[in-house]
């Protein structure tokens, strides 16, 4: 398994602050995300400054239209080089499909993730938007029909990492938010795990954003959690 398993969320206003948060981490250690108040504020450009001081990036877009113009977002996010890549699997598997084909001729084809269910939506509110079933039984919908067509993996809790490795297998990558370090404010976050227990439940990777980056020393938390997460018994 991959040792880097920490992508930093630099979810920053514009270019400057997160090149700067990005020079106080080394990217031997971690990778990290560019979202959309970033990349909106500073592009491309930005993208490129991280891969030009060794960032692997996951470009968190979530990218949710047509077929077509789903498969050109992520050619063109293929063409950044990027690491990693998202696509909203409520696109239907035509969709997910073309993304897939889209990226398939690039040598180096980044990840294609699917988003399945935003952890923001309650169950009372997947209701009101015409979803009757409740968010864990939609997030397995979505996340069997994101393998069957083409994905690699998900964005998911860490709760729904262990019933997604238990009925799609240990290769069906997951992407985890919701991190908090022991004695961590929770911010805006509810269901929240350690990064010691979400490797546990089997999180592939995992997305943390303030935790480190609004920590007084960055570098040493990433690190800690680094150990916490070898601590842990990370399985494969
Ligand atoms: O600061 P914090 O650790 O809460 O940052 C988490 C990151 O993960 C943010 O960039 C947020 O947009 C993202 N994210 C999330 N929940 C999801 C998907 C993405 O918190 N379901």
């Amino acid at each position: 398994m991959d040792s880097k398993r920490v992508i930093v969320a630099l979810d920053f206003p514009d270019a400057g602050a997160a090149l700067a948060m990005a020079a106080r981490l080394d990217p031997a250690h971690c990778r990290v995300k560019v979202g959309k108040e970033l990349f909106v504020a500073a592009g491309p450009a930005v993208v490129k400054g991280l891969h030009d001081r060794g960032f692997e990036v996951f470009l968190d877009l979530k990218f949710h239209d047509i077929p077509n113009t789903v498969a050109g977002a992520c050619r063109a996010a293929a063409n950044l080089g990027v690491w990693m890549v998202n696509i909203h699997a409520s696109g239907g598997a035509a969709m997910m499909r073309a993304a897939r084909e889209a990226v398939a001729p690039f040598a180096r084809p980044p990840l294609l993730i699917g988003v399945t269910v935003l952890t923001s939506l309650s169950d009372a509110e997947l209701a009101e938007i015409g979803f009757a079933r409740s968010a864990a039984e939609v997030v397995d919908r979505l996340a069997r029909l994101a393998s069957a067509n083409g994905l690699d993996g998900v964005v998911c809790s860490a709760e729904e990492a262990a019933m997604l490795r238990a009925s799609l297998g240990e290769r069906f990558v997951t992407v985890t938010p919701g991190i908090r370090l022991p004695g961590d404010a929770k911010g805006d976050q509810t269901r929240v795990m350690t990064p010691e227990d979400a490797v546990r439940h089997g999180a592939h990777y995992l997305v943390i954003g303030r935790p480190i980056t609004q920590s007084a020393d960055p570098a040493a938390t990433l690190q800690a959690i680094a150990r916490s997460i070898a601590g842990g018994k990370a399985s494969k």
